[in-house]
């Protein structure tokens, strides 16, 4: 299938879950990054706020914050297709509705962030292949985005199992992430220690 297909064939896919699997098995995968050191050793991480079917990532950014790590999310522009990071820090006040439908921080509390402080960005993805790659919406966002980071900073995609394929067909501007956690596994389990 090519990645068009794909990405419409997984995506009807995830539409079709019901509330109840979405959140019981997004509580099962956000669980387990909690208890990897990729989390622990991270001062500073990016996290997508989910949209739709995707695994829901409220809890974690609560939890991270009551940890004591400083948590951004980013900020989507249309126009020049690219990804601004801002620090959140109550995540029940501070976002509203885009008009595109993503939660993102309301005028007054965009607090940016330079991409290279993270340490830590958690990847969104309709389709993850086993060695990383992946395919999103289609818009390059994450790619372009991933391009600019630290070099030691470490990317993780969170995605429900049925979304990890044996292989996608890369190009030359994917940036693949180091770690895959779904409700059932660990991919590139090398880094959750
Ligand atoms: N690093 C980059 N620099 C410039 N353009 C890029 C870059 N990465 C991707 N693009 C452009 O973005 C378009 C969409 O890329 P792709 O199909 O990989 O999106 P995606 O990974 O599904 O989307 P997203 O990253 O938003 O989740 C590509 O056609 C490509 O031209
Ligand atoms: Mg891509």
């Amino acid at each position: 299938m090519d990645k068009k297909k794909l990405r419409k064939h997984y995506l009807d896919m995830r539409n079709a879950m019901e509330p109840s699997e979405v959140e019981q098995k997004s509580k099962c995968i956000i669980k387990k990054l909690l208890n990897c050191q990729i989390y622990k050793m991270s001062n500073t991480i990016m996290a997508y706020v989910d949209f739709r079917n995707e695994v829901k990532t409220r809890d974690f950014i609560r939890y991270a914050l009551g940890d004591g790590k400083r948590v951004a999310v980013p900020i989507t522009d249309l126009q020049s297709k690219a990804l601004t990071v801002s620090e959140v820090r109550d995540i029940d006040h501070e976002l509203c509705k885009s008009n595109y439908g993503i939660m993102e921080p309301k005028e007054g509390y965009i607090r940016k962030l330079d991409p290279y402080e993270l340490d830590l960005i958690l990847v969104p993805g309709i389709v993850f292949d086993t060695r990383g790659y992946r395919i999103g919406y289609g818009g390059g966002y994450f790619d372009r985005f991933l391009k600019n980071i630290r070099p030691d900073a470490r990317t993780v995609g969170i995605c429900f199992d049925f979304q990890v394929i044996d292989k996608i067909k890369e190009e030359s501007f994917d940036r693949p992430v180091h770690m895959i956690i779904t409700e059932e596994r660990i991919i590139g389990y090398e880094y959750s220690r």
